[in-house]
């Protein structure tokens, strides 16, 4: 499968426990990815790890440069990338650290650098299946295997942010099919498609979306219960890259 990469978001700005062997800053045709590229030797296979936010998690969603990301990527000669994102979950079973790897995707971002195809060469790929069906089958395995418990189907709704949503429009992305909401998930997922690589989401559930609860939502709570959503991410990341899932 060629070489990974995980971009981290929230709750996963570093990789921890891992050897790190080389950074690699690395400059595009569209500007600086969030991060340097931080090789790293995880469960003895190369990985290039990138901070979403930046390492210091200074980047909002709607400013991160995702086309530079991407393209830094790929010309490191990455093949599949896994994105890990903290998300806010919508129905019932995606409550607060929650794993979910999601098959479909809604955007309703706006005003982001969003194509590689900005002419003159005209583009228009493929995304009836927005993630990539191999490294969700491993990523599915790799929960399987180590006993994590994940939802395997699941649409996520792509926000603009920074704000959360207001009830009435997390009502309306319900009723167009949607489980979870987060707000990087697009353009990431159609650059990284448009660009050749294999791109899978691993989210986790750091809080019930607006109007599912009771509760204001507060950044406390969402980094709590990132904590423990985020062992099983790394849990599931470290049987991905252990053995034959590879
Ligand atoms: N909405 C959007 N993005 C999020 C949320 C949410 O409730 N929680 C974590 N990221």
């Amino acid at each position: 499968m060629g070489m990974y990469a995980i971009i981290g978001g929230t709750g996963l700005e570093q990789m921890d426990g891992v050897e790190e062997v080389q950074r690699h800053l690395l400059e595009t045709p569209f500007g600086k990815p969030s991060s340097s590229l931080i090789e790293v030797i995880f469960e003895g296979k190369q990985v290039l790890f990138l901070s979403r936010h930046g390492e210091d998690h200074s980047i909002p969603p709607h400013k991160i440069n995702y086309r530079a990301n991407l393209w830094a990527l790929k010309e490191f000669g990455v093949e599949s990338v896994v994105g890990v994102a903290a998300v806010g979950g919508i129905t019932a079973a995606t409550g607060p650290g929650q794993v979910v790897i999601p098959d479909q995707i809604i955007d309703y971002t706006w005003g982001r650098e969003h194509t590689f195809f900005d002419g003159p060469e005209v583009e228009h790929i493929d995304f009836t299946t927005p993630y990539c069906k191999v490294l969700r089958e491993s990523l599915l395995s790799a929960a399987t295997a180590d006993n994590v418990d994940v939802v395997s189907v699941a649409t996520y709704g792509a926000t603009q942010g920074p704000r959360l949503e207001s009830a009435a429009e997390i009502r309306r992305m319900e009723q167009d099919g949607c489980d979870i909401v987060g707000m990087t998930g697009m353009p990431e997922a159609a650059l990284a498609r448009e660009i050749g690589l294999c791109y899978g989401c691993c989210a986790v559930s750091a809080n019930w979306a607006a109007g599912k609860s009771e509760r204001e939502i507060t950044m406390e709570e969402i980094n709590e219960n990132l904590k423990e959503g985020m062992e099983g991410v790394r849990a599931l990341l470290r049987q991905l890259f252990r053995g034959t899932l590879v």
